[in-house]
């Protein structure tokens, strides 16, 4: 059910990822920061998409340094490759590979981090001993991931609307398991448990904001993520939740008329052991 392994879902992730980005901001500041990304850095994005972690890392770790990006999804990797490209930065290398199966030698790389991939791997225990083992002694990881839906009222505004419908969500819906990851006491043991040390685990605010509430409730039709959970309502369910959804997002119209809606992230580190 992955959204990212298709070559037109990958131009929707880009053309979004601007929005994205700014969005994103204050988390991946703050995976930065405890990653203390040094000049000339070996470091591992896991499941780095279309590559934006990636540019910024290797602007970071600068000529003498490196970063080697995976991904599951061909199509992204292809775009993290074209993207370094563009701005000159041969110190990107990025290869198609599973994050819970890392083929690297033990101790390669100094820092790794994962921003919004843990959620979406089946063996969350293999894939961060997996981590643990490629960094060196000492290594950091910091892992991104979607806070308590609570804190994300646009996630839980959508999922409601559906459930209002009497409708069960499958589990395997992108959407779900993009919230699995939202406990940082259990999040912080799945690190212990893998090797890592010094483990802390923190919420990092930002917002999520559109043009206007028509613009809020195109990418609800538009982001396979949002329309694969309703997919499965009939025509009446559906315009029924859709509705339901609107009212929901009119509570977040600021005077200006742009929607802002609160999210959270979980950020966690650990140092290997
Ligand atoms: C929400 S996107 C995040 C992309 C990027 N880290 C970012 O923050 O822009 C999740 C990414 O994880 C990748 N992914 C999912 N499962 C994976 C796995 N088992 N191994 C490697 N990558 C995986 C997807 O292909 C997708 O690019």
């Amino acid at each position: 059910m992955s959204g990212w392994s298709s070559r037109a879902e990958t131009e929707h992730w880009m053309r979004t990822a601007e929005e994205r980005a700014r969005m994103m901001a204050p988390a991946t500041e703050r995976m930065l920061a405890l990653t203390a990304i040094a000049r000339g850095a070996r470091v591992l994005d896991v499941g780095g998409g279309s590559g934006e972690v990636a540019l910024q890392l290797a602007e970071l770790v600068g000529r003498s340094g490196s970063v080697v990006a995976i991904d599951i999804s061909a199509p992204m990797i292809e775009a993290t490759l074209d993207a370094a490209r563009a701005r000159g930065l041969d110190q990107i290398e990025a290869h198609v590979a599973d994050a819970q199966s890392l083929d690297f030698s033990s101790g390669t790389f100094d820092a790794a981090l994962a921003r919004n991939v843990l959620m979406f791997v089946d063996d969350l225990h293999g894939t961060l001993s997996g981590i643990r083992r490629v960094l060196k002694r000492g290594g950091r990881f910091a892992a991104c991931t979607w806070a308590d839906l609570q804190l994300n009222p646009f996630n839980s505004i959508v999922i409601e609307a559906v459930r209002g419908q009497g409708h069960e969500l499958d589990l395997r819906l992108e959407l779900l398991r993009a919230l699995a990851l939202w406990n940082p006491v259990n999040l912080k043991r799945s690190f212990q448990s893998a090797g890592f040390v010094d483990v802390v685990s923190e919420h990092v605010t930002s917002v999520r904001r559109y043009e206007g509430l028509q613009a809020a409730m195109t990418s609800i039709r538009n982001i396979p993520m949002y329309s694969d959970v309703y997919r499965g309502l009939s025509e009446e369910d559906k315009r029924a939740a859709l509705n339901e959804i609107e009212r929901g997002f009119e509570h977040f119209v600021e005077g200006d008329g742009v929607v802002r809606f609160p999210i959270a992230s979980l950020v966690t580190f650990g140092r290997a052991a």
